[in-house]
């Protein structure tokens, strides 16, 4: 599997073209951006610990029964992937109050729900992402309802098998954004990626903050935490 030409680039990622039309090869970046790219930065290596963490944990729903668009890791920090098309739309999934929606209600960290709660964004950074709902989704038609509902479930699937993975290496999985796409064939998979970028993880004994949000707010040893979830993940 070889890139060819480069497709697009994102804040963390870049997508290459490969000879086969169905398959692309995503490369991590060590940048790292916050508050819709106002806040910018590098971690140092973790490009290739959120390329081995997503591939691990992809690979851990797929045998779970999630579809994924993971096709082959490549080398440290580039995998090849389903080309899909991606559904507009982040799927935040909470299990314990956090970040905005700790702020948009005005309650404290650290409220453990007695069930999920689950929360679309719409993907647009001209917007800054904006909270949108499931008949704006359909108004927009970013997706359809069957897509709508079989995103939700996949979604909370996702949660109960990753809550209790983290459960296991001590770490709450406190809450996540995921993104699906569409293959050729029209068919839905769990894509982007699954990491310390993406989701928050407090050490269970301790709550010490092991994600991204040691960058977000400037709480420093933001490497050390990375490196920290991919030794608890990968073993
Ligand atoms: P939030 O509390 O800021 O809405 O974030 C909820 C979860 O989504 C958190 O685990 C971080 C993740 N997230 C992203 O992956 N990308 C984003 O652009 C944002 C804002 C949050």
């Amino acid at each position: 599997m070889t890139k060819t030409e480069q497709l697009y680039e994102g804040k963390a990622k870049k997508v290459y073209a490969t000879e086969d039309p169905q398959v692309v090869i995503v490369s991590y970046k060590d940048d790292a951006t916050a508050f819709n790219g106002l806040k910018k930065g590098q971690i140092a290596g973790k490009g290739a610990i959120n390329n081995r963490v997503t591939n691990y944990l992809m690979q851990l729903l797929e045998k779970e029964g999630v579809p994924t668009h993971f096709v082959e890791e490549l080398n440290d920090r580039e995998t090849a992937v389903k080309k899909v098309s991606i559904v507009p739309l982040e799927v935040i999934i909470r299990n314990i109050s956090a970040g905005s929606f700790a702020k948009r209600y005005g309650v404290e960290e650290g409220i453990v729900f007695d069930e999920p709660t689950i929360e679309f964004s719409y993907k647009n950074d001209d917007l800054g992402d904006p909270l949108i709902n499931e008949y704006h989704v359909l108004a927009l038609k970013l997706a359809t309802r069957e897509e709508i509902d079989l995103i939700k479930a996949m979604a909370f699937k996702v949660n109960d098998v990753l809550k209790k993975f983290f459960a296991g290496v001590n770490v709450d999985l406190v809450d996540f954004k995921l993104e699906f796409g569409k293959t050729a064939e029209g068919v839905i998979v769990l894509a982007d990626e699954i990491s310390p970028d993406t989701c928050r993880f407090w050490d269970s004994t301790t709550h010490e903050k092991l994600d991204k949000d040691r960058f977000r707010r400037d709480l420093g040893n933001v490497e050390d935490a990375y490196t920290e979830m991919l030794r608890r993940i990968l073993g």
